[in-house]
This record gives structure tokens, sequence and C-alpha cells, in this order.
């Protein structure tokens, strides 16, 4: 039935000629993993691996069974091909070095095997997410070969767990969407050259968090919320999946801004993604993509990590909306957001001591 049309190992295979071709195995064998993966998500409760697994990751949040196995099937698809110098997981608390007996490789594969986990027992789209990085030489990799920015990503993609499982990829050259053929096994080339409308009127943000959030954000949220009545003169429709995958995705199909900015709630995180291997990633896709990808003051791609698990704050999508929301904080920066008045929330409010 597919006959002729391109699956993901050949577009690998021919995007990765040359100077990365041992990163089109890896690549394949990502494929295979997330194949698993789709395979015991897609079985809901009879999978059995619904609930918690009674521990703790590094994140201080709660795992589920599913983030477990998820986090086995990457590691067990990919340690052994002799491409990896090391992987990194969300789930994990340092890095996983490959195992004695396999040969080592340059690259580093940095990943979260289940995004949206809180989502999996309502039959909710879900997803995986990772990153490719390189370390000079082949070898065992350390946590420092892991802390590169954004820029230096060899390559980025997501699965996402839907009525459909799609993959979607960049390896530097536009952002490709690949679809499951449930028969086949294959994934099929679907969406090529996936392009982000440069205007939007749909955002995506949790709003319970509003009162945490800073005076930028809040301003730009109160704006879409007035509609036509407002400074936009538009009326903006919001979703909130609550799977960064899953907004991401819309994001990529039809346009949309997605903010988890930074807020207040707990002064420790700055931000609830991580930034190797939530924000990096999802930041290269949409880039490639023809979005952008910001911090809110700085584009993500740029930022040095200094720790694995580094949270960041994240606006990311269509690339006008984008940049309206830096423009929003860096005239907060300056002092020079005045129009805006929020008594009760701003850093301007009521309750404002004065100096
Ligand atoms: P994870 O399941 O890997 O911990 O990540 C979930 C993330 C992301 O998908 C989503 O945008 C965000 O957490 C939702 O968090 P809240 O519901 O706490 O706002
Ligand atoms: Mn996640
Ligand atoms: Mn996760």
């Amino acid at each position: 039935m597919q006959f002729g049309r391109t699956t993901l190992s050949k577009f690998v295979i021919e995007h990765t000629r040359g100077q990365h071709s041992e990163m089109g195995a890896l690549l394949i064998d990502v494929a295979a993993a997330v194949k698993t993966i789709s395979a015991m998500v897609g079985k809901g409760a009879l999978s059995g691996f619904s609930g918690l697994a009674e521990a703790i990751n590094v994140q201080g949040e709660e795992q589920k069974k599913i983030d477990v196995m998820a986090n086995e099937a990457i590691l067990r698809h990919c340690e052994w091909g002799g491409q990896l110098a090391g992987m990194a997981s969300e789930e994990l608390d340092v890095p996983y070095a490959i195992p004695e007996g396999y040969p080592r490789g340059r690259y580093l594969l940095v990943f979260d095997p289940l995004d949206g986990s809180s989502n999996s027992d309502v039959n909710v789209s879900v997803g995986s997410i990772f990153s490719i990085l390189m370390r000079p030489e082949a070898g065992d990799a350390e946590t420092a070969d892991y802390l590169q920015p954004g820029t230096e990503q060899i390559a980025a993609g997501y699965a996402i767990y839907g009525p459909a499982t799609m993959f979607v990829l960049t390896v530097g050259s536009g952002t490709h969407g690949f679809t499951l053929d449930r028969e086949s096994g294959n994934f099929i080339l679907t969406h090529p050259d996936i392009r982000v409308p440069e205007d939007t009127r749909e955002f995506a943000i949790n709003t319970s968090n509003e009162r945490f959030w800073e005076p930028p954000v809040q301003r730009y949220v109160a704006e879409c919320k007035a509609g036509k009545t407002g400074v936009r003169g538009a009326d903006f429709n919001m979703r909130w999946i609550a799977s960064m995958v899953a907004e991401v995705h819309r994001i990529l199909m039809r346009g949309g801004i997605f903010m988890y900015p930074k807020d207040n709630k707990d002064p420790a995180k700055p931000g609830r993604l991580r930034l190797l291997y939530e924000a990096n990633p999802m930041a290269m896709l949409v880039e490639q993509a023809g979005g952008a990808a910001s911090t809110g003051r700085v584009r993500i791609l740029d930022v040095a990590p200094d720790a694995l698990h580094q949270r960041v704050p994240v606006i990311l999508g269509s690339k006008n909306e984008v940049e309206r929301v830096e423009r929003y904080h860096h005239e907060h920066d300056a002092g020079t957001d005045r129009p805006f008045v929020s008594p009760l929330f701003s850093d301007r409010s009521l309750f404002r001591e004065t100096a």
C-alpha cells in the first residue's frame, strides 16, 4: 500500500550520509524504541503499566510505571549499536554509561522518555522527546559533555502517541513528520518540511499559575483575553493539554504560541520545563519550521546549560507572537511598559512596597 513512499529509514539514511552516517543508525534505533513505547501506551489500561512506580525521580516528581518502562525501552534499544558515548534522561539522576561489552561512539542521546505522563492514565496524547549532541571523540561521556547549548544539537525530535503515532524529526534541514503505519510497522513521511505560520490567534498556557507570572506574560495573556475589545483588536482562542508534545505538535500543524514561563511559584525553579531534553529539542524543531523559541529574554538555543536537569522558561511557536512576548519582557525590564496596568498582580501593583 505504501510502495514508493519515503520511510523514516530511507529519509535518515539519505539525510545523514557523510559526516553523520552513524547517527542514521542511531535514529533508526530511537524509532524502534518509539514503536515499542507506542505499542505499550496504545494498550492503555490493558498494558498493566498504569499507575505509580512508587518512586520519586531526580526532579522530585512521582514516577509512573509507564515513565520507567519508556525509559528502559529507549536505553535497551539504543545502548548496543556503538554510536553512543552515553545517554541522559529525565528519569535518571546521572547519565547512563554504555554497558561493558558494547562499543562506544561520539554521540550523546538526551531524552524525556514520556512527556505528559500525568495524562497517560486518562488516555490523552503523550510523547517522547529527544536530542542528539556530540562529543569530540568516541568514549565514555561525563556529565560536562552534555552541558552544551541547543545550537550544538545535531538532531532533535519527538514522538507523539495520539490517535495516530507520529515521529517528528529535524537533522538541521527542516522539520519533517512521519506517521506510523501500524500494519507495516513503518514510519511514512507524511508531513515534509512543516512550516509554522508566522501569525496566530491561539495561545496555550496553564492559567492556574497566572498570579505567579511575571508582568510581561500577564500583559500578553490579558491582551489576548481582551480580544476584539482590547489593544489586539482580535479574538484569541486558548488550548491547554498539559502534554508539551501535544501542544508543540498542534503548533507545528497549524500555528499558535505555547508558554511555560518563568514564575515565582517556587523560586528554586525558573520555569517548569527542562532545558536539555524538553526545551532545546522543541526549540530546534520549531525554529527549523520557521517559528521561534525564547525564554522571554533570550533565544532558548543560546542558553548555556550548567546542570543536566536545569529548568528554563519556554515561549515558543508562531514567530510574530513569540517576538511580541519577548518585546514585552524587554519593555518591562527597561521600565517602559507603562501602558499595561495590572493593579493586583504586576510588580507595580497596589501591594508593592514603594522604595
Ligand atoms: P513530564 O510529564 O515529562 O514531567 O512533563 C510534563 C510537562 C509538559 O508536558 C507540560 O507542558 C507540563 O509539564 C504541564 O505541567 P503542569 O500541569 O504542572 O502545568
Ligand atoms: Mn516532559
Ligand atoms: Mn517525562
